[in-house]
């Protein structure tokens, strides 16, 4: 027994020395010292001994015991150092190198544009309201005089929502449609009821449409003013007051006579040409981009006395004016930005993005 005891130490000494891990050394310690281990298996044997017998035995295996204890306790600090330096040198790290640049993206071009135009009106005290972009069809055409059936719809090439059965979708207020136009938070802000209005509405819009001219989808900002008293010259000054802003000092708008059911009078609103200064003609030549001084900007006009009954106002009390333009094209024109195909704007393509 004891030659047993004597052999499991050097064996154990021997086996140590080739370990590689701390973890193998774990296995081993089990395999060894643990409770159904090999020195424990041996001192089961020490019961059949005589008391004399178990007394030269037991401090043999004592002594056996703490030999290769101290063995596992020597492995095991060469280890855990082996297993330091090898973590150390994996992470080394040479803070004097230069570091690695992260990649600074920035806002898309139409959200620049957004902040600019509502930046600018914040400036006229007008404050951005949010409408649904999924509206009822009384919102996007009833409330700004535009009866069931009426032809104008027409020019507004609507999509209309059809549920799971494939059925238009109808709601209390009238067919479900993907707002054509932002007019429909006109009668939505008079309906909130606070007075006066001076609103900007900046939202998406859906129309039927597909060119190098025409998106699906694209954004359109709405400003309305409510209040007492509101006159066409107020609406001229917001005008002028935009373009200089957004443009440049030396632009200017004219108001051109146009028709919208929603507003009366009503106007398409031109701003003077960047590229000739609203002459329409370079050194006796016309002028590529506009041809005659001018650039049609978007639609305006006094609202409608039946626009403001819709919201549950008095026309002979108040009054008001409302404009609704475009953002990529407003955006377009801005001078330095030439893009000839307005859905490059949504292709996600990083080498036109990045441009900008
Ligand atoms: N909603 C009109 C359009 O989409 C623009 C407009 C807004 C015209 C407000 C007049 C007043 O064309």
């Amino acid at each position: 027994m004891e030659n047993e005891l004597r052999q499991l130490a050097s064996e154990s000494e021997k086996q140590l020395i080739g370990l590689k891990d701390l973890a193998a050394l774990e296995v081993l310690k089990i395999e060894v010292l643990g409770r159904k281990g090999k020195l424990a298996e041996i001192m089961k044997g020490i019961a059949t001994l005589s008391v004399d017998e178990k007394k030269v035995i037991g401090q043999v295996a004592n002594e056996v015991k703490a030999a290769i204890e101290t063995g596992f306790a020597a492995a095991e600090s060469r280890l855990a150092g082996a297993a330091e330096e090898s973590k150390n040198a994996a992470e080394w790290l040479d803070v004097s190198l230069p570091g690695v640049k992260p990649g600074v993206g920035h806002l898309h071009l139409t959200t620049q544009a957004i902040e600019d135009i509502t930046n600018i009106f914040a400036h006229l005290g007008f404050v951005r309201s949010r409408h649904p972009e999924v509206d009822w069809d009384y919102y996007a055409f009833e409330a700004v005089n535009m009866p069931k059936d009426h032809p104008a719809r027409d020019d507004w090439e609507t999509f209309f929502i059809a549920g799971a059965d494939g059925e238009q979708m109808t709601g209390k207020k009238g067919k479900i449609v993907l707002t054509p136009h932002t007019s429909n938070g006109q009668v939505r802000e008079m309906e909130k009821g606070v007075l006066p209005i001076r609103m900007v509405s900046i939202g998406k819009c859906y129309r039927r449409q597909a060119s190098a001219r025409h998106l699906p989808m694209f954004h359109q900002f709405e400003g309305l003013v409510v209040d007492k008293k509101s006159s066409v010259t107020e609406l001229k000054g917001v005008c002028d007051y935009f373009a200089k802003s957004y443009f440049g000092p030396d632009r200017v708008t004219r108001l051109r006579p146009y028709h919208f059911r929603f507003t009366e009078p009503s106007f398409e609103l031109d701003i003077s040409c960047g590229v000739c200064g609203g002459v329409g003609k370079i050194d006796g030549v016309k002028c590529k981009l506009c041809k005659e001084g001018w650039l049609e900007l978007g639609g305006a006009g006094m609202v409608h006395p039946n626009v403001i009954k819709a919201g549950g106002l008095d026309p002979d009390e108040y009054s008001g004016f409302a404009f609704g333009w475009g953002v990529e094209r407003t955006m377009m024109m801005r001078a330095g930005i030439n893009i000839d195909d307005i859905r490059l704007l949504y292709r996600d393509d990083l080498r036109f993005i990045r441009q900008f």
